[in-house]
C-alpha cells in the first residue's frame, strides 16, 4: 500500500469512527419529533441531492416533506424553513434561540469570525457592533448627510454609460452596478472612490472583494465535516486568509491616513462614517477597539456590494425581459420627477411603481437565497423539534415563490405590490429578502436608497435595448447559486438616448 492510499484509508477510518461516535452521542439526545426529510445516504447524508441550485432543490423537497424539513449535510443537521408562517413562528417566538449562525469555515480565516458582526454570537460584542451600525453608519441622519456623495457617484455612472450610448456599445450591467455600489459604499463610509477603475488601490480592492465572495460561496467540505476543518482540504480558508489580510492592511492604511488628519481631497463631508467610528474612541460614547474597525468595514463591504449590485442587475434584466413594465416605470418617473431633472433619493417615496419593481425583484431573486442561523438549544417549532446546534435555514427564495400565497408566483408582476402594504422590512414574512428579527440586515436603509437611486437613474436617463440577436423573450434568465444568487449569464444591454 503506497503512502497516499494509506492516508486515504486512515482518513476514511477516522471519518467512520467520528460518524459512529456522533450518531451514538446524538441518539441519546435526539428528540423524537424531528421534522420530516429525505432519507440521508451514509456519510454524505443529503449533500448529493442538493445539486447546483440548493435553494431550488430544497423548494422541491417541500412538496413531499412540507414547510419544515431536516436534511443531513454531511455531518451537519440542517433544518429548512420554507413558508412565511413557519418563518414568522421561528422569528416571533424563538428569535433568540435562532440568533446565532453556523460559521462558514472560510470566515474563520484571520480569526475574522471572532471580530465580525456577521458571525459573532448574539452577545455583548455583537450587540455593541449593531448599536454602532444603527447609530453611526446607517442612521437616517447619517444617510441624509451623505446623499450628496451618492448623487455624485450616480452621476459618474451615468457619464460612463453615456460614453457607451454614444459609441452604441453594450454595458455589462452587473459590472457597472458593482463598481458603482463599491463607490457608493466607500464614499458613504470614508469619502473615497474605491471603485474608480483608474486607481491602483481601487483595482486591488475590487479584486479582493470579488475573491472573498468567490471563496466564501464555494461548497466547502470543512463546513459539512467539521473534523476535516484542520485540514482545510480545498485550501479555501487559506486563500480567504490571504484576501482578509490584504483587505485589513488596506483599511488600516486608510485609517492611519485619517488619524494623521489626511482626508481625501475630494471629500465633501466634514464628518463621515470613518470619522464617526474613530471619534467613538475619543468620545467614549460607545466602545469599539480601533483594531476591530477594519473587521467591521470588511463585513460591510463584503455583505453590501454583491447583494446590492446583483439585485440591480436582476431588476434591469426583468425590465428588459418585460419591456411594457420598463415603459411603465419610465413613464412614472417622467411624470413625477420631470424629463430633465435627475432622480434623487428624496423622490423615492413618490415613485410607487419603481418601489414595486424593486420589491418584485426581491421576491423572485432574493440576493441571499437563505440566511444561515443555528439553534442554541432544542426548540419546539410548530410541534417539531429543531435540535440543538442544527443549522437553520430560511429559504427566502421558496417563500417568495410559494403558490399558497403568491398568485402566478413565477411571473414578474410589480403591480401585485401596488396598493399593498407588504414591505421588505422584516414584518411581512412573505417577503423577507433582508431577513427578520434581531439579526435582520443592518444595511437595509442604505441598500434601499442605493437600489432605487441607481435603477431610477438608469431607466430615466436612457432607453435600453438588448444586443443583436437577443430578444426579450429569448434572453437568459437563469440563476447561479453562490454567496449571492447571481445571474448565470451577465446582463449586457445597449443604452440609447431617450
Ligand atoms: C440588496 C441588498 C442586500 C440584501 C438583500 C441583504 C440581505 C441580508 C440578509 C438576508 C442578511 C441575513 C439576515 C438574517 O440572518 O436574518 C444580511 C445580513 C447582513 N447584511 Fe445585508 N443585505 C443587503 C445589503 C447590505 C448592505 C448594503 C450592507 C452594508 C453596507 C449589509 C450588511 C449586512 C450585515 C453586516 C449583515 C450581518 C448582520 C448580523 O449578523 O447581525 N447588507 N443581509
Amino acid at each position: 500500500m503506497d503512502y497516499l492510499s494509506f492516508l486515504v484509508c486512515l482518513l476514511l477510518a477516522w471519518l467512520a469512527i467520528h460518524l459512529l461516535l456522533s450518531t451514538t452521542k446524538a441518539s441519546g439526545s435526539v428528540p423524537k419529533q424531528l421534522p420530516p426529510g429525505p432519507p440521508p445516504l451514509p456519510i454524505v447524508g443529503n449533500l448529493l441531492s442538493l445539486g447546483t441550485k440548493p435553494h431550488v432543490s430544497m423548494a422541491e423537497f417541500t412538496k413531499t416533506y412540507g414547510p419544515i424539513m431536516i436534511l443531513r449535510l454531511g455531518q451537519l443537521p440542517t433544518v429548512v424553513i420554507s413558508s412565511a408562517s413557519m418563518a414568522k413562528e421561528a422569528v416571533q417566538r424563538h428569535d433568540l434561540s435562532f440568533s446565532d449562525r453556523t460559521i462558514t469555515d472560510a470566515f474563520r480565516a484571520f480569526d475574522h469570525h471572532l471580530n465580525s458582526i456577521v458571525w459573532l454570537p448574539p452577545a455583548a460584542q455583537w450587540r455593541n457592533l449593531r448599536k454602532i451600525c444603527n447609530s453611526h453608519v446607517f442612521s437616517n441622519s447619517r444617510l441624509e448627510c451623505s446623499q450628496n456623495l451618492r448623487r455624485n457617484k450616480v452621476k459618474d455612472l451615468i457619464s460612463y454609460i453615456r460614453k457607451s450610448s454614444e459609441a452604441g456599445t453594450a454595458v455589462d450591467i452587473g459590472q457597472a452596478a458593482f463598481t458603482t455600489t463599491l463607490n457608493l459604499l466607500s464614499s458613504t463610509f470614508f469619502s473615497m472612490d474605491l471603485g474608480d477603475p483608474s486607481s491602483e488601490i481601487a483595482r486591488e480592492f475590487r479584486h479582493l472583494v470579488r475573491g472573498l465572495l468567490e471563496e466564501g460561496g464555494k461548497p466547502n467540505l470543512s463546513n459539512y465535516f467539521p473534523m476535516l476543518r484542520w485540514l482545510d482540504p480545498q485550501g479555501i480558508r487559506r486563500r480567504t486568509g490571504v484576501h482578509f489580510k490584504k483587505m485589513i492592511d488596506l483599511f488600516n492604511t486608510i485609517i492611519d491616513q485619517r488619524m494623521q488628519g489626511r482626508k481625501p481631497t475630494n471629500s465633501m463631508q466634514d464628518n463621515d462614517v470613518l470619522d464617526a467610528l474613530l471619534g467613538i474612541n475619543q468620545e467614549k460614547t460607545a466602545d469599539i477597539d480601533p483594531s476591530k474597525i477594519p473587521h467591521l468595514l470588511l463585513d460591510l463591504f463584503t455583505a453590501g456590494t454583491d447583494t446590492t449590485s446583483s439585485t440591480l442587475e436582476w431588476a434591469m434584466a426583468e425590465l428588459l425581459h418585460n419591456p411594457e413594465k420598463l415603459k411603465k416605470a419610465q413613464a412614472e418617473i417622467e411624470q413625477i420627477v420631470g424629463r430633465t431633472k435627475p432622480v434623487e433619493e428624496s423622490d423615492i417615496p413618490r415613485l410607487p411603481y419603481l418601489q414595486a419593481v424593486i420589491k418584485e425583484t426581491f421576491r423572485l431573486h432574493p440576493a441571499v437565497p437563505f440566511n444561515f442561523r443555528r439553534s442554541d438549544s432544542d426548540v419546539n417549532l410548530c410541534g417539531f423539534t429543531v435540535p440543538k446546534n442544527a443549522q437553520v435555514l430560511m429559504n427566502f427564495w421558496a417563500i417568495g415563490r410559494d403558490p399558497e400565497f403568491w398568485d402566478n408566483p413565477n411571473l414578474f408582476k410589480p403591480e401585485r405590490f401596488l396598493g399593498s402594504e407588504i414591505d421588505v422590512k422584516g414584518r411581512d414574512f412573505e417577503l423577507i429578502p433582508f431577513g427578520a428579527g434581531r439579526r435582520i440586515c443592518p444595511g437595509l436603509p442604505l441598500a434601499i436608497r442605493m437600489l432605487h437611486l441607481m435603477l431610477g437613474s438608469l431607466i430615466h436617463e436612457f432607453n435600453w435595448k438588448l444586443e443583436e440577436g437577443i430578444s426579450p423573450a429569448t434572453m437568459d434568465m437563469e440563476e447561479k447559486f453562490g454567496f449571492t444568487l447571481e445571474k448565470s449569464q451577465r446582463l449586457r444591454a445597449i443604452p440609447v438616448p431617450p
